[in-house]
């Protein structure tokens, strides 16, 4: 979704903006633009549409130069998508901001600052900032008290930074609902949505809280919280690596990316799990405590990881012998819900940021859940804030939009949270021993089915013509075939449907003809003859079926099913193992459809809007 960055120093900044805002491509965008102080004080801007090289193309042509400047990639959704409503907006020749979230009575404030005598010049939201911010000035000669008194009239989300030609020695930031860092440099200081567009320039971040409104000079940062008390925020070091935002060698991030999930899960896996179990230590400092009291599960989610937090029911059920509800993050938080007693709120996300989840979070602890925990992939984020415990997923930065080592960390995660709430609800030993041991041989059996990516290539083209597919699975591999599903049609814009098979004759059976794919996930499990059942259905219909089967299920390949058998692995880890082919399959197929992989049309790698 939009991002941020802004930066003061002594030097022309336009070439940090710009490599923040390609730093930031992976999130999602359809505009962008650039705005500085030049040396005469005078605001200078530029903008585009489409992606941020052309938007650098046309700052080739016309450069600008400044030492205080903001800039932006916006994904719109107040306006369409033209360089009129691109950020950053103006207000006059004084006023420049740029913005994240949404504002949502901004057509009332519309109408009260035409009626002030602005002009609006786009269709957006956010240029009721710049004016609602010029307007405060015209009675005060401080940015910040003219920022601090213009949040007040605000509703909705907002991440914003305003420059001033006025005040060109300042930016001020202010927070809301849209996560913003700020990245202290020396003698240069700077802003962003997301720590990963400033790694280039430093490693020393502040994260603002709810409310929080700061000033940032080129040597000195104040912040306010909502109150307007002055407040210190702790600094902290980016663990994040330097190269993340490197393809290293790979097509796309997202191929990158999937090819790193051994690494990745092992990384997860290290010095949190032994040869006996896990200490719930590693869920936080008061896991302990509040593991042991916990009867029940509600675990919030959207996307990618409600596919996860469906995986982890079927565990939690099974084995931890806890009960668990899973829910969409925005279902959740518009209906009446029931907490049942002892139960621990479990949200999962990747960016920790995604506003629906978010917003359930901050639901559960006014409904007096016991406690909250998030597993979750980008520390400091909100919901790892605002959670009482904290499981990080160590996938490392993830910049495909398209989610996949993000879920197969959470996936392990979520087998930890398994055995640690087993605990204490009378797991028995050998489905302890046998967790523990299938998750120690997790990395090795994720390297085994990677090396058949050269035949998911292979069979990738066979889809390539296709308009609909069918994705089939049974108890915990159902979500497997959901998610398996939501790849696809994420990246290929191949429409994809998945069922629990049992249901097949309950409707979908309606749809198999031979241009419907149906693509089958069989694991040797104690489901594996009733699919075997379902498999038959389809065959009966004449439907063409991709099976990937355990090399012990006894599946044929034959003029109807294409069979690509995997790994044997036990079957409690077999939902992470039959990930990968899905994703892989998916990754092909869009290749051979030519879409753009890392950035699908439409979407966003981080929702932090409704
Ligand atoms: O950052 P989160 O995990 O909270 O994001 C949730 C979804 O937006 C995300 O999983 C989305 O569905 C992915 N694009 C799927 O690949």
């Amino acid at each position: 979704m939009c991002g941020i960055v802004g930066a003061i120093a002594e030097r022309n900044v336009v070439s940090i903006l710009l490599e923040g805002l390609k730093r930031l491509e992976y999130r999602g965008y359809d505009s962008a633009g650039v705005a500085v102080l030049d040396a005469q004080g005078q605001l200078q801007r530029v903008r585009r549409t489409g992606k941020v090289q052309e938007l650098a193309d046309a700052l080739a042509d016309n450069p600008i130069k400044g030492s205080t400047g903001i800039a932006h990639t916006r994904w719109a959704t107040h306006g369409g998508v033209t360089e009129a409503n691109a950020h950053p907006h103006f207000s006059t020749a004084r006023v420049a901001v740029v913005h994240n979230g949404i504002i949502e009575n901004y057509q009332s404030l519309r109408e009260q600052l035409r009626a002030e005598g602005f002009h609006f010049s786009s269709d957006t939201d956010t240029e009721t900032i710049a004016h609602q911010v010029e307007l405060e000035l015209k009675s005060t000669d401080s940015l910040l008290t003219a920022v601090q008194r213009a949040v007040k009239k605000f509703h909705g989300a907002y991440g914003t930074v305003v420059i001033d030609q006025q005040n060109p020695d300042s930016m001020v930031v202010a927070r809301s609902g849209s996560p913003l860092v700020i990245g202290l440099g020396i003698d240069e200081n700077f802003i962003a949505s997301d720590q990963l567009a400033l790694l280039p320039v430093t490693r020393r971040f502040i994260f603002l809280e709810e409310g929080d409104v700061a000033r940032i000079s080129r040597t000195e940062v104040h912040i306010f919280d909502q109150d307007g008390n002055e407040v210190l925020r702790p600094v902290h070091d980016s663990e994040i690596e330097h190269d993340a935002g490197d393809k290293g060698g790979y097509r796309h991030y997202m191929l990158k990316e999937i090819h790193e999930q051994p690494t990745v899960v092992r990384n997860t896996l290290q010095d949190r799990l032994t040869q006996s179990g896990v200490d719930p230590r590693i869920f936080g400092a008061l896991a302990p405590d509040l593991l042991a009291k916990v009867k029940h599960v509600q675990i919030i989610a959207c996307g990618t990881s409600y596919h996860s937090g469906m995986t982890a029911r079927y565990w939690l059920e099974q084995y931890a012998n806890v009960s668990c509800n899973v829910e969409i993050a925005s279902e959740f938080r518009y209906r009446k819900s029931f907490v049942h007693p002892n139960s621990l709120l479990v949200t999962i996300s990747q960016s920790g940021e995604t506003a629906d989840t978010l917003a359930a979070l901050r639901l559960g602890k006014e409904l007096g859940y016991m406690a909250s925990l998030t597993i979750c992939n980008v520390p400091g984020s909100s919901l790892v804030r605002e959670s009482d415990l904290a499981f990080m997923t160590l996938a490392g930065a993830e910049i495909g939009v398209a989610s996949t080592k993000a879920f197969t960390t959470q996936l392990t995660g979520l087998l930890m949270l398994t055995l640690a709430l087993g605990q204490f609800n009378g797991m028995a030993d050998n489905d302890q021993q046998k967790i523990v041991g299938a998750l120690h041989s997790l990395p090795a059996k994720l390297e085994e089915t990677l090396a058949l990516t050269g035949n998911i290539e292979k069979l990738a083209e066979e889809f390539a013509d296709k308009h609909h597919s069918l994705f089939l699975g049974r108890g915990d591999q159902y979500p497997i075939a959901m998610e398996g599903a939501l790849k696809l049609k994420e990246i290929s814009y191949i429409h994809a449907e998945a069922y629990a098979s049992g249901e097949l004759k309950h409707g979908p059976l309606a749809l198999i003809d031979d241009e419907m794919p149906v693509i089958v996930v069989a694991p040797n499990n104690e489901l594996l003859e009733k699919l075997k059942s379902n498999v038959e259905e389809v065959r009966a219909r004449g439907g063409i079926m991709y099976v990937f089967a355990d090399k012990d299920a006894r599946f044929e390949s034959d003029a109807t099913m294409r069979v690509i058998n995997l790994p044997h692995v036990d079957s409690v880890i077999a939902p992470i193992v039959y990930t990968l082919p899905l994703q892989l399959l998916s990754y092909y197929v869009a290749i051979i459809k030519g879409t753009d992989v890392d950035q699908p049309r439409n979407l966003a790698k981080s929702v932090t809007v409704e």
